[in-house]
């Protein structure tokens, strides 16, 4: 059986008015593959890094990385899903800005009844980030509760997420966001300070926060504007996570600054390594559905748009604009 399904698509890199709504076929599923119908579409920075070019990719590229939905088939060998089942994904290749879709079926898990479609379809790509950051890129000396981390952007998406989850782990999380209200938001969701980065020095605050001594991680997608000073704000051994590019790409740097700022680590990490076999994917996924569940974690999406309204969501999300998740409805 083929239908037809709405598909965001770009046929060049750049802004917004890129992002087209085009008519394509999906067909049945194949070996390792199954089709999901769509209710609900997670909106993540990195669409915007895919559609600019910043990840470079073929084109027509269709968009989207998240999503939440029911199964309609299964293909050969796929035995942890079946037709029928909810279900909701962060995944390669992209393309979940769309209706319905044929996929891999790797990283697809079936969705817990307590959790609606729109939480799944917001939660997964960021949420599952938050769980490897938090518990898989930990410094060299570990991480125990009370210790100090960093976490820029934290009134964000993967942010408002790890606000809640360090807490629940006992560590002491330094928000930074750009606005007053965002530094609020951080805090109401576990933070235990937040420093608003557009008005303060936040390399002072960190120093004055931690009595002078630094923190353990920093956890950084901001990348060009923060990575100087989130350098500065490690304690020796400490540990540098990069993981995204919202203000564009960490500079290159010598090795030597790592000695000279105390024998500090960087690593850059990314989600698709950690999810890249079916046991670790549903393992991790099973944490954040714990977390999810309990109502330790709560996912709060503070924007929705109809998918035919996906440049005003990657407008939103560019103009910093946003707070949480946003999904994209079809
Ligand atoms: N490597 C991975 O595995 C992985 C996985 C998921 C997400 N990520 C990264 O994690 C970050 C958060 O993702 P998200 O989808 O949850 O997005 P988000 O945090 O909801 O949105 C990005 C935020 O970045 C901040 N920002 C700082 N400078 C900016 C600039 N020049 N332009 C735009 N935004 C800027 C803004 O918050 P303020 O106004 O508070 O500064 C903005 O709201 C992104 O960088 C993303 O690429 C990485």
């Amino acid at each position: 059986m083929s239908t037809s399904s709405r598909a965001v698509r770009i046929h060049a890199h750049g802004g917004p008015e890129q992002l087209v709504i085009d008519t394509v076929e999906v067909g049945e599923p194949g070996p390792g593959q199954v089709r999901i119908r769509h209710h609900a579409i997670g909106l993540n920075y990195i669409d915007v890094y895919q559609r600019t070019g910043l990840y470079p990719a073929t084109m027509p590229l269709a968009l989207g990385m998240e999503g939440a939905g029911v199964i309609e088939a299964v293909g050969e060998g796929v035995t942890h899903l079946k037709a029928g089942d909810r279900a909701a994904y962060a995944a390669n290749p992209p393309g979940s800005y769309c209706d319905v879709r044929v996929m891999p079926a790797m990283n697809v898990c079936k969705l817990p009844d307590a959790i609606d479609f729109e939480t799944g379809a917001a939660m997964m790509l960021k949420g599952l980030t938050a769980q490897y950051l938090l518990k898989r890129s930990r410094p060299v000396e570990g991480l125990a509760p009370g210790d100090f981390v960093l976490f820029h952007a934290a009134a964000g998406g993967v942010g408002l997420i790890a606000c809640q989850w360090a807490k629940a782990l006992g560590l002491r999380l330094i928000a930074t966001a750009g606005s007053d209200d965002k530094c609020k938001l951080a805090l109401e969701h576990g933070a235990s300070h937040a420093i608003n980065y557009r008005s303060e020095d936040f390399l002072a605050r960190v120093k004055d926060i931690t009595g002078g001594q630094g923190v353990k991680v920093v956890y950084d997608s901001v990348g060009k504007d923060t990575w100087d000073k989130s350098l500065d704000c490690l304690r020796p051994f400490g540990l540098m996570v990069s993981f995204g590019n919202a203000s564009g790409p960490a500079p290159a740097f010598a090795p030597g600054i790592l000695a000279a700022k105390g024998s500090i680590y960087v690593t850059r990490q990314t989600l698709f390594t950690h999810i890249s076999n079916r046991e670790r994917t549903q393992q991790m996924a099973d944490e954040l559905f714990d977390v999810v569940v309990s109502g330790q974690v709560k996912i709060r999406i503070d924007q929705r748009f109809a998918l035919t309204e996906v440049k005003q969501a990657h407008e939103s999300l560019e103009a910093r604009a946003t707070t949480g998740c946003t999904v994209l409805l079809p």
